[in-house]
């Protein structure tokens, strides 16, 4: 099904701003009645892995899928997400898909588009429990679960090297504060801390997900302080950021006699520097999500049960079983 008001809208859009040339939303000729219309609203190209996601979703949610997607990037403002999200709603898509900045302040839109019987279908990450019952699915990462393997073979490979007992002095660099995928990732390692009373978060700072954040804030941690055991970043553009700055700084990134560095993502870049020991253990984060949509859409469109709630297909890597192969065989 296809709402002709949003093409509409979108073609009038699309020549408001200016487009020359080349129509970005063909009119998809005879079979525009069968198209589905999806406004998804994107948090950003923050990093490498949102790229990818990106990518992913434009390439499933696809004319010749059956869809006519109408892309939103929101630059890292939520303000901006709501007011896709708004416009979406105006041009009564048929579905609305959005990647959460953070997880809360989304309770007022989403009613928005509950009242004007639009389904709402979060990806990547989550919205806070109380707004629930106000999108109609959730496909994404178990964040939670990818901090605990980080923080499992950490403690697993200490034991190993004989420091279990020893003091271990952490700088953490967290992802944008409040999105689920910070939260995930931060609560294990605080977690244990407690555990573990010789582990110690000597940094915590924000490196909100990109290299060149991440390297600023590690080179200011460095001025203070280069007893570092471990440096635990939220995702493989942090981790590039904070190699760079150490690396800079005369500090070695190896896990066998100098800094253990670990990060999340598992991109083909954050693995080439697993593969180089530089990133002792990479936990992955998948951003192809397109097919989990297209699945959880198309079930909707038939009224076929469908889950709620989807979590996608992960791994993780560490220095000393990753393969030129793997790497080589990865889709992102
Ligand atoms: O929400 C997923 C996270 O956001 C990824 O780990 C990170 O790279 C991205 O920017």
């Amino acid at each position: 099904m296809k709402k002709l008001l949003a093409v509409v809208l979108c073609l009038a859009t699309v020549f408001f701003c200016g487009c020359s040339g080349e129509d970005p939303h063909p009119l998809p000729g005879s079979s525009e009645d069968n198209l589905i219309v999806v406004g998804f609203s994107q948090v950003g190209a923050e990093s490498e892995w949102r790229v990818a996601n990106t990518e992913n979703i434009k390439s499933v949610l696809s004319e010749e899928n059956g869809y006519m997607l109408i892309f939103d990037d929101a630059r890292q403002e939520q303000e901006n997400q709501i007011r896709a999200i708004r416009m979406f709603i105006q041009q009564d898509v048929d579905y609305i898909v959005f990647s959460p900045k953070v997880e809360t302040g989304w309770n007022s839109i989403l009613l928005e588009a509950k009242e004007a019987g639009i389904p709402v279908i979060a990806i990547d990450r989550y919205i806070e429990q109380q707004g629930e019952y106000l999108y109609t699915a959730y496909i994404g990462s178990d964040f939670y679960k990818e901090g605990e393997i980080a923080v499992k073979w950490l403690e697993d490979f200490l034991e190993k090297q004989g420091r279990a007992e020893e003091p271990i002095r952490i700088v953490h660099i967290q992802g944008t504060i409040g999105s689920t995928p910070q939260l995930g990732r931060t609560v294990p390692l605080e977690k244990a801390t407690e555990r573990h009373p010789n582990w110690e978060i000597t940094a915590q700072e924000c490196g909100d997900f990109t290299k060149a954040k991440a390297y600023e804030v590690m080179s200011s941690i460095l001025e203070r302080t280069k007893d570092i055991d471990v440096v635990y970043c939220e995702n493989d553009g942090e981790a590039l950021g904070a190699i760079d700055a150490m690396e800079e700084a005369g500090l070695k990134c190896n896990p066998e006699d100098g800094v253990i560095v670990i990060s999340f993502d598992a991109t083909r870049l954050g693995l080439e520097y697993t593969l180089a020991g530089k990133i002792a253990l990479n936990v992955e984060c998948n951003p192809l999500q397109g097919p989990y949509v297209d699945k959880v859409i198309k079930k909707l469109e038939r009224s076929e049960y469908y889950d709620r709630i989807s979590y996608v297909d992960e791994t993780y890597f560490d220095y000393q079983t990753i393969t030129r192969e793997m790497i080589d065989s990865r889709e992102y």
